[in-house]
């Protein structure tokens, strides 16, 4: 059984038909991403899966249990976190304050400030910044912060939206390698999006390719990135 199971989703937003029977998995402890050009559905899948957006039809099930439908906190609580797409961390508030508001279900202060050390030692540079506003962060560092907030609860399946988007070539190197160690160190499996479908590709074990809002191509990331079709039309190649 997959931790994370997406069964036959169809999302709306009014009478646009975003998602047209999106139907994948995750395992326990894999990285899988949804690759695909601007408008595919890629966000809106992990929308779904967090619950931010409604499926009108078709199932989520997560570790076994049906969570179609459940609330965004609910859904968090249960395990599922989610880096949106622009980052959006809390400009006035410090780094500290931003990392502390990703425990929000976590009550003990003991457990919270280990969780914290253990964020620093991933984010060397938040550690340096820890009374630093977060807007006055860099879009790398944001990015880092957006995501050891989403890790502060621990969770088991970590939604990742365009986590490469706006950084500078020199960071988004950075950025694969602290996916990488998050799944390896923190054994959390990974559902990532990305534009950057070679580098997400590199990281990842199994591959989705998204397409107006349908899922065209399915495998494992190594026959994704030797895919002729998928070379020339996600990677820029002629
Ligand atoms: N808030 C929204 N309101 C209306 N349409 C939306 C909204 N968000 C996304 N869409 C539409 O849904 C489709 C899928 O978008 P999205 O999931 O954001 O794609 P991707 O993340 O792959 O770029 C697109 O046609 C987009 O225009
Ligand atoms: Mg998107």
């Amino acid at each position: 059984m997959a931790l994370l199971e997406i069964s036959d989703l169809h999302t709306y937003y009014g009478q646009i038909h975003a998602l047209k029977g999106i139907t994948l998995t995750v395992g326990e402890g894999e990285i899988v991403t949804l690759v695909g050009a601007n408008g595919a559905g890629k966000s809106t899948t992990l929308r779904t899966v967090s619950g931010i957006a409604r499926p009108r039809t078709g199932s989520i099930r997560f570790a076994g249990r049906d969570i179609t439908g459940m609330k965004p906190h609910d859904i968090a609580a249960l395990g599922i976190s989610h880096v949106p797409e622009g980052r959006r961390i809390f400009p006035l508030l410090t780094v500290q304050e931003n990392i502390e508001i990703g425990a929000w279900n976590v009550a003990d202060r003991k457990q919270i400030g280990k969780r914290m050390q253990e964020m620093f030692a991933l984010f060397p540079r938040l550690r340096e910044r820890v009374q630093q506003k977060g807007g006055t962060l860099s879009g790398g560092e944001q990015q880092m912060l957006a995501i050891a907030r989403a890790l502060m609860c621990d969770p088991k399946v970590l939604l990742l939206d365009e986590p490469s988007m706006g950084l500078a070539p020199v960071l988004v190197e950075g950025i694969f390698d602290i996916i990488t160690r998050i799944n390896q160190e923190q054994k959390t499996t990974i559902l990532l999006v990305e534009q950057n479908a070679l580098m997400a590709l590199e990281v990842a074990s199994r591959g989705y390719v998204l397409q107006s809002g349908k899922i065209v191509l399915a495998d494992t990331a190594h026959a994704l990135m030797h895919n002729e079709e998928v070379r020339r039309v996600y990677l820029g190649e002629n």
